[in-house]
């Protein structure tokens, strides 16, 4: 589809879920931040791995290991051109983005002691920061935390001025989920070498919006889940700078990260396999490949330009309900926008706007410390991907607006 215009309908024919009515209603599909769909060609993808080529991988002399270890190789590989990295020894299967951040937590930890800090901002995921509060009370490492300002921007100058020698390591989210917030990561991670710390970027809400270059973006871990990138549940990645993870210990034992086990001794795989205990999500691997492909034919850049459309768009229209307040209007903002109304809870919101086919997520999304700096309880929030359109958030206003009728 390259060159052409961005035909968002075309799009949105190839994900069959789409079609879905809810209680008559056309679906509005606007969670993507929390899960996106699937398209089709991952779908298939999986489908015509699991019925010709499944096998347990590298374990194997037959032809049908072979073709498995073949496939999951092959998507190793596609994860390594998709982010731009050096090798593919820098890419380690995980389940999600979650057990990348505690790997290094667990890991790379285990260097750290009493005297040494650990920084975040306050916008992070729970993921991006529980990790690294039980690695303090097992280490003595202090774990400190930017503060961001009123429009949910991080406070740049505060964050500078939190690093210093004691920094080990600084680990943001590239974009906030709670707030849409893309930070500005080129500065921070040059603040961070100016000390020696190493970085740590959760790209969960980012990689499948914008392009993503890791040797451009120069940080030391990368950690992102296939399926908010359209691919399968289940999987994800974390990238190592090698150096780094060369001087890492293994973190869970068990097969393939083994080289040779004895009572005596034992010894460990090369990369990345000395990370990937246990037999891997292999078809998740083939769908997350798959979803890379897909991307890549829609166009990263035209798809960041088209929910970048429906951001203003629906900024405008959420402005205009009376009693609506958007909760994060930082400058850079990509296709996430939560709001509170006044006078109604976000569950309550979220009930009404599933009645008229709007699905949202409403709660604390994995963010309570962002709830309590704008001291509200939760949020709604709508979220969008490649296949969302101007009718999605035309039903989400039409709804909003039906809301605010009900509850006066
Ligand atoms: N982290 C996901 C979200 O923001 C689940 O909804």
């Amino acid at each position: 589809m390259s060159g052409a215009p961005y035909d968002v309908a075309r799009v949105r024919a190839d994900f069959p879920i789409l079609a879905t009515q809810v209680r008559g209603k056309r679906l509005a599909f606007l969670d993507t931040a929390a899960s996106s769909q699937r398209p089709l060609a991952v779908l298939e993808a999986v489908d015509h791995y699991e019925r010709t080529s499944h096998a347990n991988v590298h374990r194997g002399v037959y032809q049908l290991s072979q073709k498995a270890t073949d496939a999951f190789e092959g998507a190793r590989e596609r994860v390594r051109r998709f982010l731009n990295a050096s090798s593919t020894r820098e890419i380690i299967f995980t389940r999600g983005t979650t057990e990348s951040i505690n790997l290094v937590a667990q890991s790379w930890g285990r260097r750290l002691g009493p005297g040494d800090e650990i920084l975040i901002t306050w916008m992070e995921h729970h993921a991006n920061i529980v990790p690294w509060q039980m690695l303090c009370e097992r280490s003595g490492a202090t774990l400190k935390v930017a503060p961001i300002t009123l429009r949910g921007e991080l406070d740049l100058e505060a964050f500078e001025a939190l690093i210093s020698p004691r920094t080990k390591l600084v680990a943001c989210t590239q974009i906030a989920n709670a707030l849409g917030t893309v930070l500005p990561l080129e500065r921070m991670i040059a603040a961070a070498k100016r000390v020696g710390a190493l970085t740590l970027v959760d790209g969960a809400q980012a990689v499948s919006h914008q392009r993503v270059d890791l040797r451009a973006l120069d940080c030391d871990f990368y950690a992102f889940s296939s399926h908010k990138l359209y691919g399968p549940t289940g999987l994800g990645v974390l990238y190592a700078r090698e150096s780094v993870l060369r001087e890492m210990p293994p973190w869970q034992g068990g097969g393939d990260m083994i080289l040779t086990v004895s009572f005596t001794r034992t010894t460990y795989a090369e990369l990345p396999y000395r990370f990937e205990a246990g037999t891997p999500h292999i078809a998740g691997a083939v769908g997350l490949a798959a979803a890379m492909d897909y991307l890549d034919g829609l166009g990263l850049e035209r798809v960041q330009q088209h929910e970048q459309a429906l951001l203003a768009r629906a900024t405008r229209a959420l402005r205009a309900i009376p009693g609506l307040r958007i909760i994060g209007e930082a400058a850079h903002k990509a296709g996430v926008i939560s709001f509170v109304l006044e006078n109604v809870h976000p569950h309550d919101l979220g009930t009404i706007l599933d009645d008229e086919g709007v699905a949202i997520r409403t709660g604390h999304h994995c963010a309570m410390p962002v709830m309590e700096f704008f001291d509200v309880p939760a949020t709604a929030r709508a979220s969008f991907g490649c296949y969302s359109d101007d009718a999605d958030v035309d039903q989400l206003a039409a709804a909003l607006g039906r809301a605010r009728e009900v509850f006066g």
